[in-house]
């Protein structure tokens, strides 16, 4: 591993990766599956298609993915964490989409494929993690075909001033407490929401996408900006 960030983020996942989907669900009220359903309906992905599951977890958009392409296409879960990869492959065994998904653990910051790989790449709440989001970026950038999409889905911050202040109460002292009684770690819950607060805003999000290489870039709020889906396309 490269750098401190890496080895910490790494740590976090593996060590949290058995509790991961219970306190996804718990702590977002069941919220992330409906914005990773609406990220999946802006990719518009077709049968047939070859997509790249960045930062991918436990599998959660690699399944609905995997619907979407049908058995004629390929879904490649890309995630560095072992830990997460075998909560994903379990989840995985009990679809139909066994033959569809395959899974490579390497860092996102070096994606092990060719140029020109994918019809598009899917990241969700995965590039915050990342040690060097431009880095990836390039890497998400060089592996899509060109026409290709690039669909990421990231926490944000709400919108209204009320809900932000409710949101920092919940973030800072709801989320790290729980997360601490259910998964045994605090530090990966104190790391969720700093993390969050130092990510860009979508403004500053799409023109860090459009250095990277993309066009076309757009921005969709959900949840009042708790949520936010960026998709851009390789020219
Ligand atoms: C918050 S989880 C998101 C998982 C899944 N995409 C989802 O939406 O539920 C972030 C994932 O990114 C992975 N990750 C973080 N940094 C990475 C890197 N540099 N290379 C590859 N995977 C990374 C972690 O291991 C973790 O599984």
């Amino acid at each position: 591993m490269k750098n401190n960030k890496s080895e910490t983020v790494l740590r976090y996942f593996n060590s949290i990766a058995g509790k991961y989907d219970f306190l996804n669900s718990f702590l977002s009220f069941g919220l992330h599956h409906l914005w990773k359903r609406s990220s999946i309906k802006t990719a518009a992905l077709k049968q047939g298609d070859r997509v790249l599951d960045l930062c991918g977890g436990t599998a959660d958009l690699a399944i609905l993915a995997a619907g979407a392409v049908g058995t004629s296409g390929r879904v490649t879960l890309y995630d560095f964490s072992p830990e997460m990869i075998y909560a994903g492959m379990f989840k995985i065994s009990k679809t139909p989409f066994v033959q569809t998904v395959n899974f490579v653990c390497g860092d996102a910051e070096e994606i092990a494929a060719s140029d020109d790989s994918f019809d598009t790449a899917l990241i969700g709440f995965g590039l915050r993690n990342l040690s060097n989001m431009e880095k990836g970026l390039r890497e998400v950038h060089r592996v899509i075909k060109p026409g290709g999409k690039l669909v990421c889905l990231e926490f944000s911050q709400p919108v209204f001033p009320l809900l932000r202040r409710l949101y920092d109460i919940y973030s800072f002292y709801v989320i790290p407490f729980a997360g601490k009684v259910f998964s045994g770690s605090s530090d990966a819950y104190n790391y969720l929401p700093l993390s969050i607060r130092k990510f860009p805003l979508p403004e500053k999000l799409s023109s860090i996408m459009q250095d990277a290489g993309f066009s076309n870039i757009i921005y969709k709020r959900l949840t009042n900006g708790i949520a936010v889906i960026h998709a851009a396309t390789k020219l």
